[in-house]
C-alpha cells in the first residue's frame, strides 16, 4: 500500500522529471475484460477529462466494453475532483451509492482516481470508513492502472497505490477521445503558483511541461485524422517552457502549432502572472487561434490577491485585460471569481465588482471559497458567515449575468462560423456547438453537419447561447 503525503506532495526540486515512453500492457491482462463492461463517471475539470479518456482507453484495450449504465458494469471508475468542498460530497456522497452494488455483486470492481485520491485525508477516510473500495490510483499513475486491476483481480486484495512525488511525464498512453473533431492536448501537468486557496499544486504537482517535439506530434496525428479544434491543457499554459532548458516557451509554441494545418486552436487556463506581449503576439498573428481567452481574476481586491499569492494586483490586471481587448479586436475574455476568500472586507468584495463592471466579461465561472485542507489559506481565521457569502455570490452573479448578455448582442445579426458538436440535449432537432469566440451556438440543422464547421446567422441572443440559423456550409 502506498498512501500519499501532504508535506512530501508539497515539496519542489530541481529535478527534471522522467519521460516514461514505454506504455504496454502486460498479455496477462489483455483478456481480462472479455465480456466485461465499464462506466467511468468524471468529476471537475477538463484535465480529468482527458484523464478519464485515457483510462477508458486502458480499460478498451483490455477489452472491456464502455456501458452507459453503471448497474451493468464490472467495473466503475469515479474520476474524482478536489478543487472545492461540494466536489468532495459528490463523490463520497456516489460512494455511497456503490456499496449496494457492491452488496449486490462481489465481483463488481470500484476504482476511485484522480484529484481526490492525491489528499492524505482522503485516503485515511477511505482506509477507516469506505472499505468497499477496490482500488485507489492518483494523478501521478495513471499508466499502472491495468496492473492495479490485474493485482485486484488475481490477488483479490485492495489496491491503494497514491504517489506523493512531484511526477513524471507519460508519453504514448492510448487516449479514446470524446469526439473526433475536437480534441484536449495536455502541454503540462502540474502547477508550482501556489496560490494560497487551492489544493492542485499539492495533488498534481509539479509543473512539467511536455517536449514540443511530443506536443506537435500528436497535434499533427489529430490533423491526419480530421480533427478540427484542439485545446492545449495545463493548469498555468502561460508559464509552459519554464521548467524546460531549451529557451522555447508558450509563444514559441503557439507560433509552431499556428503553422500547422488545424483549423482552431484553444488553450487553457491562463494566469495574468505569465501573460506577456510574445503570447499576445502569437495570438494576432496565428488566424488560427482562436479569439477567446479564460483570464481568472479570482479577486478584484489588491489586499485579497496579495494573500491569495496571485501576483499581480488589480490595476495590473485592467492593464493586460484592456491591451488583450486592444490587440485583438472583439476577442472574448471569461474569468474566475472566488467570493468569500477569509480576508475578503464589503470593501473588498466592492472592488472586486468595480473590476467587473470595468472589465464586463462575456463570462464568468463564479465560486465561493472553499477550505481546502492543507492550503495557506486554511490557517487563515474565515469570519465571513455563509449568508454573506452567499448574498456576495448572488449579487455578483447579477452583473457577470448582464454582461454575459449584453456581451452576446455583437453576434446579433452576424454570420459565425460554428465547429458543430451534436444534437441538443433539451431538443433533438437543433444542433448545438461553438462558435469561435467560445460562444454555445444552436441552430436547426441536420446530422451530417456534426462535425464540420459551419456558417450561421445569428437572430437570437440569450444569456448564456446564441441562436440563428444555417447560412451556408463552411468547410
Ligand atoms: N475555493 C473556491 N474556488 C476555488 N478555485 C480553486 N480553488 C478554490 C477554492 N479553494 C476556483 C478558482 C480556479 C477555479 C478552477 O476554481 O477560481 O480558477
Ligand atoms: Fe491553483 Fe493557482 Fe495553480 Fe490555478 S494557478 S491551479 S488556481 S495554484
Amino acid at each position: 500500500m502506498q498512501k500519499p503525503d501532504l508535506k512530501e506532495a508539497q515539496k519542489r526540486s530541481k529535478k527534471k522529471p522522467k519521460i516514461i515512453t514505454d506504455f504496454i500492457i502486460d498479455e496477462n491482462l489483455i483478456n481480462l475484460g472479455l465480456s466485461k463492461k465499464y462506466f467511468v463517471k468524471t468529476y471537475g475539470c477538463q484535465m480529468n477529462e482527458h484523464d478519464s479518456e485515457k483510462i477508458k482507453a486502458m480499460l478498451e484495450k483490455m477489452n472491456y466494453q464502455a456501458t452507459s449504465n453503471m448497474e451493468e458494469a464490472d467495473v466503475i471508475v469515479l474520476n474524482s475532483c478536489s478543487i472545492r468542498e461540494n466536489a468532495h460530497n459528490k463523490v463520497f456522497g456516489m460512494i455511497g451509492q456503490l456499496k449496494k452494488l457492491k452488496d449486490k455483486n462481489e465481483d463488481l470492481i470500484l476504482v476511485l482516481c484522480g484529484c481526490m485520491a492525491q489528499e492524505e485525508i482522503v485516503v485515511a477516510k477511505i482506509l477507516e470508513k469506505y472499505y468497499w473500495l477496490d482500488i485507489v490510483f492518483g494523478t501521478h499513475n495513471i499508466n499502472n492502472f491495468p496492473n492495479l486491476l490485474g493485482q485486484k483481480i488475481f490477488a483479490k486484495k485492495q489496491q491503494i497505490e497514491v504517489f506523493s512525488k512531484e511526477g513524471e511525464i507519460y508519453e504514448g498512453l492510448p487516449i479514446k477521445r470524446k469526439f473526433p473533431h475536437k480534441a484536449w492536448v495536455n502541454i503540462m501537468l502540474g502547477c508550482d503558483k501556489f496560490c494560497a486557496y487551492c489544493i492542485v499544486p499539492y495533488t498534481r504537482g509539479k509543473q512539467r511541461s511536455r517536449k514540443r517535439k511530443y506536443i506537435l506530434n500528436e497535434i499533427k496525428d489529430l490533423i491526419a485524422n480530421g480533427c478540427q479544434e484542439i485545446t492545449l491543457l495545463g493548469q498555468n499554459v502561460n508559464a509552459y517552457g519554464k521548467d524546460l532548458a531549451d529557451n522555447y516557451y508558450f509563444a514559441d509554441l503557439l507560433n509552431d502549432i499556428g503553422k500547422l494545418n488545424m483549423p482552431r486552436v484553444r488553450f487553457m487556463t491562463n494566469h495574468p502572472w505569465d501573460f506577456n506581449d510574445e503570447i499576445i503576439f502569437a495570438i494576432q498573428k496565428n488566424k488560427n487561434i482562436m479569439p477567446h481567452i479564460h483570464l481568472p481574476l479570482q479577486s478584484g481586491s489588491d489586499q485579497v490577491l496579495q494573500k491569495m499569492n496571485r501576483g499581480y494586483c488589480q490595476e495590473e490586471y485592467i492593464a493586460l485585460y484592456f491591451k488583450l481587448k486592444k490587440a485583438i479586436p472583439n476577442i472574448c475574455i471569461s474569468t474566475d471569481i472566488i467570493v468569500g476568500f477569509p480576508t475578503e472586507s464589503e470593501e473588498d468584495f466592492q472592488e472586486t465588482l468595480k473590476v467587473v463592471n470595468k472589465c464586463q466579461f462575456d463570462y464568468a465561472f463564479t465560486f465561493i471559497y472553499s477550505k481546502r485542507v492543507g492550503t495557506p489559506a486554511a490557517k487563515l481565521e474565515d469570519k465571513i458567515p455563509l449568508a454573506e457569502k452567499e448574498k456576495r455570490l448572488q449579487k455578483l452573479n447579477k452583473y457577470i449575468s448582464s454582461y454575459a448578455l449584453e456581451s452576446n448582442q455583437r453576434f446579433k445579426s452576424k454570420e459565425v462560423k460554428v465547429l458543430v458538436d451534436g444534437f441538443s440535449e433539451k431538443n433533438k432537432q437543433v444542433l448545438t456547438g461553438y462558435s469561435e469566440h467560445m460562444k454555445r451556438v444552436n441552430f436547426y440543422g441536420a446530422e451530417e453537419l456534426i462535425g464540420r464547421i459551419v456558417l450561421v446567422k445569428i437572430t437570437d441572443v440569450k444569456t448564456w447561447s446564441l441562436f440563428g440559423v444555417l447560412s451556408d456550409e463552411w468547410c
